[in-house]
């Protein structure tokens, strides 16, 4: 009894130590790259899901501006004012409206109103409409009014909290016949703030019919109607090779009339009628085909296209063969759409619709996630889609989403075959999957990872599913001799209650402003720091959550290390670099860490989690580094 408390006595005297790993030994052959680095390997996935183009990447602040949502015609997001003692009301009219793809509107009956007490309606944007300090936004609707009677027409930018006005002008009144009117508001010294909605005001009785109110604040590269400035320039950090687009559980929708139907999203917004969509909110289509590819365009990004190949989630089918043509002929017109010259019937189309200049297209992908359809005709459907699409365009890489035996498909969207589903993982998982391509077969069709993401975090995933997502990006980047393109998904989500439907996602935002997830920032490590050579390494360690990947910039004679930490403890390792002839002391090492795998980015606390920036002068052809806990590094070593 005497002995066992002296041992408690004394244990509990002990320094505290914190534990360590055992060291580990990298050993990388700079001398003779095993392969070349796929220079599409790391792009971006995308569709409308958690309110990624309305309410998001779309720069429009006014919702619902068709009044229509999946429920059907309605006025969700407009409110009736009647300020003092006017009389007014707003309803939906299905007599009328300014195109054959809009043909209802907002009907305004004022029965009284004055100069004092107004009548009017209001539209509270995405939860709220972001504001700066001294900046124009550009307004436009169409409209009609019975007679002239109304008058003139106040629109105002409005603080829900103040009730200041912030911003305002006057449109005169309207004709009688429905009619694009513009207008823009310019405020003055306001804090940025997204309280904020957008109010329409007469001061006399009469009826007046509205549709397609929009207002844009300056969007990215100034184009008109266009993408929202921060999150352009979050994904341009990311410097995505590709865009995989539009979906997705998007592109397929619930039924086969819901599917996306990209000739409903070209030309003049007017003539766009807005589709219903699975992720229980109607699309504006304001990003079409034309916006996905200037969107592409802007980025360098080379355009991914899905193709609707017959299949949509409520497991409704097109039966291969002659049901099918109408499709695939859809496709074709889609792909002449993209590739066409101006004297084809859809690149003229295109030209028309402001984009003479064709666009370089090398990839289209037939569906989307496959596996789901249990008809089991996916095999016919694609090789319908294959051959006519080869036929026309012998060069176009074409990608199925499901294993298929009747062609050869050049890539092959990859999935989970445990969970069937895409690679929607937890950290773990990833841990353990993190060789899947290492012994894969190199003589099938290369390999897309059209989806992945650790799926730890909410809204937006954290530190913890930056380790998972940078262990498995070690795989990618070491197989990317048949991994030739990977897309994180989903890429956005609005973070206001409502905002989400798939949580754990990349860039969170609000009306106003956004953030990058931990797992963005470990994106940006790697695609930035990729090289264009894969080197063989040799990692030797107890540590089962330590993982690496070696790649080389033949043009700058820059070795990019990636070393991944997923453990609580930091790591030492001896790095040994074999075959070069000379290897600078100094290098750069870039870190994203933190002290649990918990924290995380916030709207509110957007860079808690960052890349920090630091080197070392102890470098060279064998040298002792030691990884911090749960942490991310890439080693920039020059070489020559
Ligand atoms: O990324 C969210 C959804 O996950 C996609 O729409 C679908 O392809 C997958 O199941």
């Amino acid at each position: 009894m005497r002995s066992l408390l002296l041992a408690i006595l004394f244990s509990s005297l002990l320094p505290v130590r914190t534990l360590a790993q055992s060291p580990a030994t990298l050993i990388v052959d700079t001398a003779k790259p095993k392969a070349k680095v796929s220079p599409t390997l790391y792009g971006i996935m995308t569709e409308e899901i958690n309110y990624s183009y309305d309410g998001g990447l779309y720069a429009e602040l006014v919702s619902n501006r068709t009044f229509q949502t999946n429920r059907g015609l309605n006025l969700e997001h407009w409110t009736l004012i009647q300020n003092g003692n006017s009389k007014a009301d707003i309803a939906i009219d299905k007599t009328t409206g300014p195109s054959t793809a809009i043909p209802h509107s907002l009907l305004f009956t004022v029965k009284s109103a004055g100069a004092k007490t107004e009548a009017g309606f209001y539209n509270n944007g995405f939860w709220g409409m972001g504001l700066r300090p001294s900046t124009t936004y550009r307004g436009s609707f169409y409209g009609k009014a019975d007679s002239h009677e109304i008058g003139a027409m106040t629109i105002r930018l409005v603080n829900d909290k103040t009730g200041a006005v912030v911003a305002s002008t006057v449109v005169p009144a309207l004709g009688n016949t429905w009619t694009r009117y513009e207008f823009t508001l310019r405020t003055g010294a306001i804090a940025p703030s997204t309280d904020n909605h957008l109010e329409f005001l007469v001061q006399h009785a009469g009826t007046a019919w509205f549709s397609l109110i929009s207002l844009f604040p300056p969007t990215y590269k100034n184009e008109p109607l266009g993408k929202r400035i921060d999150l352009m320039e979050k994904l341009a950090a990311l410097h995505p090779a590709f865009l995989r687009f539009p979906g997705g559980n998007y592109l397929e929708g619930d039924h086969i009339n819901e599917r996306y139907e990209w000739k409903k999203t070209i030309g003049p917004l007017i003539d766009r009628p807005t589709h219903p969509t699975p992720w229980t909110y109607r699309s504006s289509d304001g990003i079409g085909l034309l916006e996905f590819l200037t969107w592409c365009e802007d980025l360098h990004m080379e355009p991914l296209l899905a193709v609707y190949s017959g299949f949509s989630l409520r497991q409704e089918h097109i039966e291969a063969g002659k049901d099918l043509e109408p499709y695939v002929q859809d496709a074709l017109d889609e792909i002449e759409y993209v590739t066409g010259n101006v004297s084809t019937r859809w690149g003229g189309e295109r030209a028309k619709d402001g984009h003479p200049e064709p666009f370089p297209l090398k990839f289209v992908e037939v569906g989307n996630e496959e596996y789901h359809d249990e008809s089991g005709t996916y095999d016919a459907r694609f090789a319908q889609f294959y051959k006519a699409i080869k036929e026309r365009y012998p060069d176009l890489q074409i990608v199925a989403t499901a294993p298929v035996t009747s062609v050869r498909p050049d890539i092959l969207d990859d999935n989970d075959h445990t969970l069937h589903t895409h690679f929607y993982r937890t950290a773990q998982q990833f841990f353990t999957d993190v060789h899947r391509y290492d012994s894969f077969s190199r003589n099938g069709p290369k390999i897309l990872v059209g989806e992945w993401a650790t799926r730890e975090g909410s809204p937006t995933t954290n530190l913890g599913a930056a380790l998972g997502d940078a262990a498995w990006m070690t795989g990618l980047e070491r197989n990317s001799d048949i991994v030739v393109m990977a897309s994180y998904a989903p890429l956005f989500v609005n973070v206001n209650v409502g905002g989400m439907q798939w949580p754990s996602d990349l860039i969170g935002y609000d009306a106003l402003n956004s953030y990058g997830s931990p797992s963005y920032y470990a994106q940006v490590m790697f695609s930035t720091h990729l090289g264009d050579e894969i080197l063989n390494s040799k990692l030797d360690t107890t540590n089962p959550r330590l993982f690496n990947s070696a790649t080389y910039d033949s043009k700058t004679h820059r070795l990019h290390l990636k070393l991944v930490n997923a453990a609580s403890v930091p790591q030492s390792i001896e790095i040994k670099l074999t075959g070069a002839a000379h290897v600078r002391n100094k290098a750069t090492v870039t870190t994203l860490s933190g002290r649990t795998t918990l924290e995380t980015n916030s709207i509110s606390d957007p860079t808690h989690i960052v890349p920090v920036v630091s080197s070392i002068v102890n470098a060279g052809a064998k040298f002792a580094h030691t990884v911090p806990k749960y942490a991310v590094q890439v080693l920039d070593i020059d070489l020559d």
